[in-house]
């Protein structure tokens, strides 16, 4: 298993992957003058691309080619990346700095950032169709797996959560208002990216159950996790702002940093006891798993 911090050699093939497939797109888009460069821009910066590799590490549970499951991969890192645009617009959380670079509306206006963010998550969907085609899943026709996606981006997924966080000041810090923010901010997209790596590689529907629960319970350490580099991180290292959750509900405030490093530990551990019985097939999710647990340290 991965002691490690970053994505590190054994994603590194995965990764390249979903970064060359992002590369082509992003020459292709057939997008017009104003949009061509803010779609590149967005498409190509480099993330660590963790829900791309938890698709490609479901469907590979499921005994699927992460080849095979490129076009799915690379549309969750195109819908994360829509949620990332849209999260440091001014009126969110007004950041300056994402994946090593001005953000998008900085560098190329609002409107564009918006109209990007947009159109990234329109063509994603197709993409997940395009795939579904290739592979016909047996027991999972299209419309329960787009269902998967469009519940966990909409307004009880990503877009509660963000709505019920940018809005939380004067709530109460409790465990539970937490959950709800962090399960649907982050946590709902990581279901997502499990299910549909996994269902399109056919897999069963007790097997599903657990690598949901497993993502479920991966995003919100996943989330508790960027809270305490929020305050302990470098931006130079991080490549995004810190000290922006100072007007926001999270875990650190909650418990301390060293409160939420072990709770965080605690969900890794709860994510890995999910998929115990899916066997050497789950070792890609499980690495993955340790990856989350080494940026907590
Ligand atoms: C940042 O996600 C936003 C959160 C939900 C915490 P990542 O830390 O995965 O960002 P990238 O994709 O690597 O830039
Ligand atoms: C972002 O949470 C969650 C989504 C983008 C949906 P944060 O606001 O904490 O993410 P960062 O820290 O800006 O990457
Ligand atoms: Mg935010
Ligand atoms: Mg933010
Ligand atoms: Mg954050």
């Amino acid at each position: 298993m991965l002691p490690c911090d970053e994505v590190t050699e054994a994603f590194a093939a995965r990764r390249a992957l979903i970064d060359d497939y992002l590369r082509k797109l992003a020459e292709r888009t057939g997008a017009p003058g104003p949009l061509i460069e803010p779609l590149k821009r967005s498409i190509t910066s480099s993330g660590k691309r963790v829900r791309g590799i938890l698709t490609l590490a479901a469907g590979e549970a499921a005994g699927c080619k992460p080849e095979k499951l490129i076009d799915a991969a690379a549309a969750m890192e195109i819908i994360h990346t829509c949620s990332l645009i849209l999260d440091d617009l001014p009126s969110m959380d007004d950041a300056a700095l994402r994946r090593g670079a001005p953000t998008l509306h900085r560098e190329f206006g609002e409107d564009l950032a918006i109209l990007a963010a947009v159109s990234l998550l329109n063509h994603a969907y197709g993409l997940i169709a395009k795939n579904h085609a290739a592979l016909n899943p047996r027991q999972w026709p299209l419309q329960q797996v787009i269902k998967r996606v469009v519940d966990a981006v909409g307004w009880d997924g990503t877009i509660a959560g963000q709505a019920v966080d940018l809005h939380s000041e004067g709530s109460k810090l409790d465990f539970d208002t937490l959950e709800f923010i962090h399960s649907r901010k982050t946590g709902a997209l990581f279901v997502a990216a499990g299910a549909v790596g996994a269902m399109l590689g056919n897999i069963s529907a007790a097997a599903l159950s657990r690598i949901e629960v497993f993502a479920k319970n991966l995003g919100l350490a996943f989330q508790i996790t960027d809270d305490i580099l929020d305050v302990t991180g470098d931006p130079e290292q991080l490549g995004k702002d810190v000290g922006k959750d100072e007007q926001r509900l999270t875990f650190v405030k909650l418990a301390g940093v060293d409160g939420a490093r072990k709770l965080s530990e605690e969900l890794v551990d709860t994510s890995l006891s999910s998929i115990a019985n899916l066997g050497a097939a789950a070792a890609p999710l499980r690495d993955l798993a340790e990856m989350v647990r080494g940026r907590a340290k």
